[in-house]
């Protein structure tokens, strides 16, 4: 039996970082998503993916976790989690050793939640393939569980967004979907260097322990993703954007922003973005910005491949991770 499970990537629309240390962010599932496809397999898990630019990659996974067999230096964070996705689906409900392939339509470490999106799709196709029903609260905690173990701090908003989808006002473990009275057209835009998010975590939480004034900057942060949850609320798109942009300016001064994701977050202000920002861990992977109209995202995104860097028009997605069919 072959099963299909996918998992939608996502976005800050403001508060990533702060909400490690307790203030609120909202985020929103994409329209743009991460596949996993298992079949059972022998004794060990064996993971094929493509998400590597060295092609296809291939690794063996004993049921403790252990990757065997891996050659691939860029894909090394994502596999982990999926090693530990592995490993917890064992000792949780005694997953069937299974084949995995892993796809995704965006590219890997760039601040999309791609590593929880592939954690929560490679839990559910395996709970899928072992006959066992886990519940989407129980998917959301293991997903949780396995980002606080690779990356040492992590906040309940990529594990909350992959799991359920749509828009997500995130504060510590709690959560509550926001439902916009206008759905935005949203741009993506790639600064094509890597954004590890645990190295990133690490940085600001080390900055914070020197600068008594980084505190200052989180709570001002939580105070404006509050502001943010109204205006979304309202369909007031054009305080969003204001908010995102002040969100970016913050998230600068946690020195989180690159030479290029600047460049990135100009462009797409000049081609008539409501707000543009760094969304995610930072420090390379994406900006994301809010249009109004269709016209000018896909202007955005024709300037940005012009000079070189990845981007897409994309839509909010009303769904988390869910199996899409199976078949033998
Ligand atoms: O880079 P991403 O997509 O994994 O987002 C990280 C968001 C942070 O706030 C920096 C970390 C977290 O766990 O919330």
């Amino acid at each position: 039996m072959r099963i299909s499970v996918k998992a939608p990537l996502k976005a800050i629309l403001a508060g990533e970082h702060a909400v490690v240390y307790g203030y609120p962010a909202v985020a929103v599932a994409l329209d743009t998503y991460v596949r996993v496809v298992a079949e059972p397999g022998d004794d060990s898990f064996r993971v094929e993916t493509e998400l590597s630019c060295e092609g296809d990659v291939m690794a063996d996974i004993t049921r403790d976790g252990n990757v065997k067999d891996f050659r691939s230096e860029s894909l090394r964070e994502e596999l982990t989690y999926v090693a530990t996705a592995v490993r917890k689906a064992s000792e949780e409900f005694d997953a069937h050793p299974s084949n995995l392939r892993i796809m995704s339509e965006a590219p890997a470490a760039s601040g999309l939640g791609t590593s929880a999106a592939i954690t929560a799709a490679v839990l559910l196709a395996l709970a899928e393939v072992s006959n066992v029903d886990v519940s989407r609260e129980e998917i959301r905690k293991l997903v949780r569980e396995v980002e606080l173990e690779v990356q040492g701090k992590a906040s309940w908003t990529d594990a909350t967004v992959v799991t359920y989808g749509g828009f997500v006002r995130v504060s510590g473990r709690e959560f509550k979907p926001i439902e916009p009275e206008r759905d935005p057209v949203l741009v993506v835009a790639h600064s094509q260097e890597p954004s590890r998010t645990g190295e990133m975590v690490r940085r600001v939480a080390e900055f914070r322990e020197r600068l008594g004034i980084v505190d200052g900057i989180m709570k001002l942060i939580g105070k404006l993703v509050e502001d943010l949850e109204v205006a979304l609320h309202d369909g007031d798109l054009r305080t969003v954007g204001e908010l995102m942009n002040v969100n970016h300016g913050l998230l600068a001064a946690l020195n989180v922003s690159t030479r290029a994701l600047e460049e990135i977050v100009n462009v797409l202000r000049n081609a008539g973005a409501l707000g543009a920002k760094v969304t995610g861990a930072g420090g390379g992977g994406c900006a994301v910005a809010l249009f109004e109209r269709e016209e000018d995202a896909k202007r955005a995104v024709e300037t940005l491949s012009a000079l070189g860097y990845e981007a897409f028009v994309t839509r909010p997605s009303p769904c988390g991770v869910k199996t899409e069919g199976s078949g033998s």
